[in-house]
Formats: structure tokens, sequence, C-alpha cells
């Protein structure tokens, strides 16, 4: 079954919307694991626009699943990492401007950086995943990283406004998830996956792990975390094909 990582960083968003000190990210790590989230992700910004290194370092410690830290390559936040020791770190490209991770990293014009953070937080006992395009020339040059991991980025396919596109994206997706899986990698995958496109996305591939953060995070004002993570298990439960 495909595992399920909640990205807590929008409860971070509420709370900074403030500037105050709730609702807590680490009150709501709880509720997702209570709910039966298998990882907790967290993207700790440069300009610290909603998880703080305090969330994070208090994360890994109360935190049982597997903490992912999905983070740019910045020597900062790459020492930030190296003290935390996350479970798994997910390179990330970032804009200040943007709303929210637009389009996978660049690997093939970053390969320097990109390669060099991956040597250093595997060195140091860290599991790298890479956030990628549904793109085979950007696939093969992740292999030449040496990080094990890659999450397609399922943007397009989850802001596709017809049918046609959104098949036509679904198939982009499972040909680079195929592909990725022969060149050796485990396959996670995320962005902008909600209760309803996440269904088609189960049956195309065994994926290893899916990151949600938005659709599960708003469910929650709704009907509570835990009832949201569950919910969303149920579905992973109900439709993922066997690997
Ligand atoms: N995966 C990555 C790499 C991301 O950057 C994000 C957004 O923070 C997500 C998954 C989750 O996206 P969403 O909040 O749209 O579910």
């Amino acid at each position: 079954m495909i595992k399920l990582g909640v990205n807590i960083d929008h409860v971070a968003t509420v709370r900074q919307a403030r500037r105050g000190k709730e609702p807590d990210p680490v009150h709501a790590a709880v509720l997702a694991e209570l709910g039966g989230a298998d990882g907790i992700t967290v993207h700790l910004r440069e300009d610290r626009r909603h998880i703080h290194d305090r969330d994070l370092f208090i994360l890994r410690d109360t935190v049982k699943v597997k903490l992912n830290l999905e983070m740019a390559t910045n020597d900062e936040i790459i020492n930030i990492a190296l003290s935390v020791k996350p479970d798994i770190c997910t390179l990330v490209p970032e804009k200040r401007e943007e709303l929210t991770t637009e389009g996978g990293l660049d690997v093939i014009h970053n390969f320097d950086r990109v390669a060099r953070t991956v040597e250093i937080l595997k060195s140091n006992g860290i599991e790298v995943s890479i956030f990628i395009d549904p793109d085979k020339k950007q696939i093969e040059k992740a292999v030449e990283t040496g990080a094990r991991y890659i999450e397609i980025h399922t943007g397009r396919y989850a802001d596709a406004t017809t049918e046609d596109e959104s098949l036509e994206e679904l198939k982009k997706i499972e040909a680079a998830s195929k592909y990725a899986a022969d060149l050796g990698f485990v396959v996670n995958a995320g962005h902008g996956l909600n209760y309803k496109n996440v269904i088609p996305l189960c049956r195309i591939f065994p994926f290893h792990e899916f990151n949600i953060g938005h659709s599960i995070i708003s469910k929650s004002i709704l009907v509570g975390l835990k009832d949201a993570v569950r919910e969303m298990k149920d579905i992973l439960e109900k439709y993922s094909i066997d690997r």
C-alpha cells in the first residue's frame, strides 16, 4: 500500500498569520500520526515563512514515524539538516516570491550543487529524495547524483482543467515513474493531491509514498486532523495496486 506523508507546513502558516504560538505544528504531527500518517513532512524555507527551526528540532524529538525535511540546496539549511538528522531530506527548488513550490528541481542545470548536497547528506546517514518533474532527462541526470528516492511532481496533473489534459499528465507521470523505478529509484509523488485526484494516481503505479498537505489540512479545519488523515489512508488502502 502507498504510504502517506502528511505535510504540516500549512498549520504553521496559520500560526504565522498572527505571528503567535498557535496552532502548533508539533500538535498537528501528533494528530496526523494518530490518524495513520506514515510520515511527517515539513519545509524549512530560507525565509522561515511557516515552519521555524524550533518546530523542526521538536518534531525530530517527538515524531515517531518518518520525518521528511523538504529543503533547498542552501548551505545554511544543509547545516541545520545535519544537526537535526531527519530520516530523509527532499531537495526542492525555492523562490522567495512563490506561494508554494513551483516545478521540480532542475537537476540538469544545477547538477553540481544538487550532487554535492546529496553527497553531504548521504555521508551523514540521511536518505535523500529529489523533487522532480515527470521528465526522463531530469530523471536520468538525477541517477548520477546518487539519491535513492525521487518524488514526482504531480502539480500539472492536479492543475489540469480538462479530462484530456488530466489523462495526458497521468500518462507522463506513469511513464516517468516506471522509468525511474527501472533505473533503481524508490518513487514517491506529491503536490496538489486531494481526495479525488489521488485515486487515478493510485491505480497507475505502485508508488512508495504520497506527500500531501493542503487538501488534508483544509479538510481538517472542518472534520479534525485525525479523521482527515484517516480518510486519505482509507483511500490509499482501497486503491493502491500491488508492487
Ligand atoms: N511535495 C513537495 C515536494 C512539496 O513542496 C509540497 C508542497 O509543500 C507537497 C508535496 C505537498 O503539496 P500540497 O500541499 O499541494 O499537497
